[in-house]
């Protein structure tokens, strides 16, 4: 899907502060390479996952998209998003280590919920590391709160 949706820009927003030449859309052919680079450079890949693949198959689906931070053209931030017809979903959440900490995150989680909230999804949800203890800081500090689950799988493939 994806190159249908509008550009999400942060900068629309004047109630909320923007980063200077922040720009999101959806993903494109041509970022496959800088988001693998991206997710590298934040430590999101793991040897059983083809990020190359989950790209694909995000991109692919009729519910799920991958929208892409950009500044003066270069995509300095990523997040997975998408819903399975109840809760809405955000994976890949990554901001390029020489821009974390100056409002990139808030604004890469603003594109997800826009994203969502435009598909009629009223409930985000967010699996994060238990090690990782940044990401819940930096969650928490955006509204979220730790719901009393426990994430089960099962590998179907
Ligand atoms: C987590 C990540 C996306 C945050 O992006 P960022 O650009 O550094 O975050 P921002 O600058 O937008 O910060 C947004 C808010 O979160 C707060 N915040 C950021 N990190 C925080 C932490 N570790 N603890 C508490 N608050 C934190 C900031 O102070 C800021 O609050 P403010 O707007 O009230 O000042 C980024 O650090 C990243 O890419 N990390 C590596 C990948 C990763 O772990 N992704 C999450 C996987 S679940």
């Amino acid at each position: 899907m994806s190159d249908q949706s509008p550009p999400h820009n942060p900068a629309d927003k004047p109630e909320r502060e923007s980063v200077a030449g922040l720009t999101f859309r959806p993903a494109r052919d041509e970022d496959t390479e800088a988001l693998v680079t991206l997710w590298e450079a934040c430590g999101l890949t793991r040897a059983w996952n083809d990020p190359r693949n989950d790209i694909a198959f995000a991109r692919g689906g009729a519910s799920s998209d991958v929208l892409v931070g950009t500044i003066e053209g270069q995509v300095v931030a990523s997040v997975m998003v998408g819903h399975d017809g109840h809760r809405g979903a955000a994976y890949y959440v990554a901001v390029a280590p020489a821009h974390q900490g100056t409002g990139l995150g808030r604004a890469v989680m603003e594109a997800a919920e826009d994203w969502l909230k435009a598909r009629g999804v009223w409930k985000l949800n967010l699996m994060v590391r238990e090690t990782n203890l940044a990401a819940k800081g930096f969650y928490e500090g955006l509204g979220f709160t730790r719901s009393e689950v426990v994430v089960m799988q099962k590998a179907l493939a």
